[in-house]
C-alpha cells in the first residue's frame, strides 16, 4: 500500500483554494495576470510535452542533445557520491541522462508540485535504476527553504548536493524572482553545492516567435486549457470561443510574453464574481526569457554562483550551464 496516497497534501488540499484566490486577485489587477504554474493541470502537463515535440519548439530537443554530449564531463565536474536534487522533476525524462551517467549518487530527490506525477515517476524510477535511493518530495519549489527529508541528518554540507533545473524553466521568472530562486537554490545546496541549469538563448527573433505560434495550435490550446481549468474548478463562464492565444516576443525586455485575449466586449463570471473584458484586452499567463553569455554571469552572480563550464549546440540556441556555489 502506497502510504502517500493515504496523507492528504497540498495536491489534494490547498490547490483548489489557491488557485482560485489567484485567479480572483489576478484578474482584480490591472494589467490582468494569472501566475504561470497554474498552466499545469492534468490536461495541460499533456499538452505540455505534446509542445516539447513540435517542430517549432527547439528547446527541448536542443537541450537533450546537449546533455547527452556533456553528462560524462559534468559527473567528473560533481564528483562521485553526490545527491542529486531537481526542481521540479515532472517525469524526469532528462534526469535519465544525469543518473546514467552518475551511477553511484547517494540519492535523487526529485521535487515537484504534482503528488500523481512525483508517485509515478518514482515508481519507475526505483524498477528503472533498483540501486539508486529516491527521495521524491511534494512541494512547490519556489517556495522551498530546507528539504524535508533526511539527508546526512540535514547537514547541507555533508555530501556535495547538484541541483538540477533544466528546460529553462528559469525563463518563466521575472529577473529579481529568478535571482531569488538561485539565492535560495544556493542555500539548499549548501557551500560544496553546484547546479545544472538550462537556459534558452536570445536568437532570431523570427524563430523565437514560431516557437509559441506552432502551426499546429498546440500552444494556443496551452493557453487556453486555463480557461477551461477556471471554467471546471472555479465554475468559471469563460466561451472558450472568445479568447485566443497572443504571444510575442519583445527584444528591448528579452522575452517572450503570452496573454489569453478577448476577442470582443464580454462579461464573465469567476467565483461568483463577474469580470468585464474590453475587446482586445489581454490577461498575462507567462514569460519566457531569453538570455545572453552576459545574462547568465549576471544572474549568476547575483545569487551567489560562478560559471564553471558552459555547454551549447553549434547553432547557440540553447545554454547548459554548471554553476557553482561561490566561496
Ligand atoms: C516550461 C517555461 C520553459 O517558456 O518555453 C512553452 C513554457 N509556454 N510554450 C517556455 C511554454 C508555452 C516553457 N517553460
Amino acid at each position: 500500500m502506497n502510504v502517500s496516497l493515504l496523507v492528504p497534501d497540498r495536491a489534494e488540499t490547498g490547490d483548489r483554494e489557491e488557485f482560485e484566490r489567484a485567479v480572483v486577485a489576478g484578474l482584480a489587477r490591472t494589467p490582468r495576470a494569472i501566475p504561470p504554474k497554474f498552466l499545469y493541470d492534468a490536461r495541460g502537463s499533456e499538452l505540455f510535452d505534446a509542445i516539447c515535440e513540435l517542430p517549432e519548439y527547439y528547446l527541448t530537443r536542443t537541450e537533450t542533445g546537449i546533455l547527452t554530449e556533456c553528462t560524462a564531463e559534468l559527473a567528473r565536474l560533481a564528483g562521485p557520491g553526490c545527491t542529486l536534487i531537481e526542481f521540479g522533476s515532472g517525469s524526469s525524462v532528462k534526469t535519465r541522462l544525469l543518473l546514467d551517467a552518475m551511477p553511484d549518487l547517494a540519492a535523487y530527490v526529485p521535487i515537484d508540485i504534482s503528488r500523481q506525477h512525483l508517485d509515478a515517476t518514482a515508481a519507475r524510477l526505483r524498477r528503472d535504476y533498483p540501486r539508486l535511493r529516491v527521495e521524491p518530495v511534494c512541494a512547490d519549489y519556489m517556495a522551498l527553504d530546507a528539504l524535508p527529508v533526511d539527508l546526512n541528518g540535514g547537514d547541507v554540507n555533508g555530501v556535495p548536493r547538484l541541483g538540477f533545473f533544466p528546460g529553462s524553466t528559469i525563463g518563466n521568472l521575472e529577473p529579481e524572482e529568478a535571482t531569488s530562486f538561485l539565492r535560495r537554490a544556493r542555500t539548499l545546496l549548501g557551500d560544496r553545492g553546484a547546479l545544472v541549469l538550462g537556459v534558452d538563448l536570445k536568437k532570431d527573433p523570427q524563430r523565437l516567435h514560431d516557437a509559441y505560434n506552432d502551426s499546429a495550435g498546440v500552444t494556443a490550446a496551452f493557453t487556453l486549457n486555463l480557461l477551461r481549468r477556471m471554467n471546471r474548478e472555479l465554475g468559471a463562464t469563460f466561451d472558450l470561443t472568445g479568447f485566443a492565444h497572443d504571444a510575442g516576443y519583445d527584444p528591448v525586455e528579452g522575452r517572450i510574453e503570452i496573454y489569453f485575449r478577448s476577442l470582443r466586449p464580454q462579461t464573465v463570471t469567476v467565483a461568483g464574481r463577474a469580470f468585464t473584458f474590453a475587446e482586445g484586452e489581454r490577461v498575462h499567463t507567462e514569460y519566457s526569457y531569453k538570455y545572453d553569455d552576459a545574462g547568465i554571469a549576471a544572474l549568476a552572480r547575483s545569487a551567489g554562483f560562478t560559471i564553471d563550464r558552459t555547454w551549447t549546440d553549434p547553432a547557440r540556441l540553447f545554454a547548459v550551464v554548471y554553476l557553482e556555489a561561490a566561496p
